[in-house]
């Protein structure tokens, strides 16, 4: 049996609930590796689970480790793993489960399913494969399963300076697509259109309806939403007949019921409501999507943005300024 450090949850709540705890962690069972972490990234999901909210019929048991993304180095592993050996560095975004399930990742170390873990190539350092695995792999499966652009289609991203935006504006802008970001100050402004985007919109300060019709009259292809609630049902009036409308996330709130007829009144439109752990489906769609994102950001495509470091004891603080908006990219919990 070792001992961890982490950060865990007696209650739902704000950053205050956040507590430093002492795990018992027992030997990595047949099919599991145990990591040491290097990098932990911090998603708007924790920010989620910490506040609670969302379970379906009672809430889960306590203490909650929060967190489902890090990298770091094997340090043991079952007497299953083939795949893996000490001292490998590796990745992973997820353990299996929705997003509350199964979390744990702020954690000094963890045991994680080989099926779950992709090998770092030398090129990709543990910070950035923290700060882009689950935000990529969202980004992946939006761009791969959701709407693939034509060179040339004009596509929305909201919040293009977010995490998740960020990579999404790179990533449309190497397809030849024309990216039009809303972003929330001009500051994020610059990063967004230095990361991809041809066009910016300060959405709290102008309406993004008419700024996108000026920009495409005709409306866009596609709409990539984070945002949510004061985002998700403007949007439908700045797209084209056919287009595709992508929620991903909810930073502002959960979006209104859909009534499906209003699809076909405003244009005929597609709607997904994708998540990240699609590609975890099997490890080898986990590490072909993996492969690809890695390619990307070897051939320069793709910059991960790390916006911010806490050392682990100090998750509570990278919560506050998470959830304050303020930032733009990903932001790290360091063990
Ligand atoms: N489906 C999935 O698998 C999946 C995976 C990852 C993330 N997500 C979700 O996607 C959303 C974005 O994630 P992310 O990692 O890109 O987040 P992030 O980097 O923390 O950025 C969120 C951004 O949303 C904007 N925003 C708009 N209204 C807000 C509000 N009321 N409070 C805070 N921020 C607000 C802000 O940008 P501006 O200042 O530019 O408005 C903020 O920077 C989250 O809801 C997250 O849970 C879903």
């Amino acid at each position: 049996m070792t001992h961890s450090k982490a950060i865990g949850i007696y209650r739902h709540g704000g950053p205050e609930v956040l507590e430093l705890i002492e795990l018992k962690l027992p030997a990595p069972a047949p099919h599991e590796v145990r990591v040491r972490h290097t990098a932990i990234g911090l998603n708007y999901s924790d920010i989620n689970v910490r506040k609670g909210g969302f379970y379906l019929g009672g809430g889960p048991s306590f203490p909650v480790v929060l967190g489902n993304e890090a990298a770091g180095v094997v340090e043991s592993v079952g007497s299953k793993v083939t795949d893996f050996q000490p001292g490998d560095r590796v990745g992973y975004a997820g353990v299996g489960g929705m997003f509350f399930d199964n979390t744990g990742a702020y954690a000094e170390r963890r045991n994680v399913p080989s099926s779950h873990l992709v090998k770092l190539p030398e090129w990709i350092t543990d910070q950035q494969a923290a700060a882009m695995l689950l935000k990529g792999l969202t980004a992946s499966v939006i761009v791969n399963r959701c709407f693939m652009p034509q060179r040339g289609d004009p596509v929305l991203i909201h919040a293009a300076a977010s995490g998740v935006g960020n990579i999404l504006a790179q990533w449309y802008k190497h397809l030849g697509a024309v990216v039009i970001g809303t972003v929330g100050s001009p500051e994020k402004a610059l990063l967004a259109a230095r990361r991809g985007c041809d066009h910016t919109i300060l959405y709290r300060e102008e309406d993004f309806v008419p700024a996108v019709r000026r920009i495409v009259p005709e409306g866009v292809a596609a709409v990539l939403d984070g945002v949510g609630k004061d985002t998700f049902l403007p949007s439908f009036d700045c797209m084209r007949p056919f287009a595709t409308m992508v929620n991903y996330g909810n930073a502002s709130g959960p979006v209104d019921p859909v009534n499906v007829m209003m699809l076909a009144q405003k244009g005929c439109f597609g709607l997904f409501r994708p998540g990240f752990g699609w590609h975890a489906a099997t490890p080898a769609t986990l590490r072909s999507a993996c492969d690809e994102l890695f390619g990307l950001v070897k051939s320069g495509a793709l910059d991960i943005a790390i916006a911010a470091t806490f050392p682990l004891e100090r998750t509570a603080d990278a919560h506050r300024l998470a959830e304050s908006g303020k930032l733009a990219g990903s932001v790290l919990l360091l063990p």
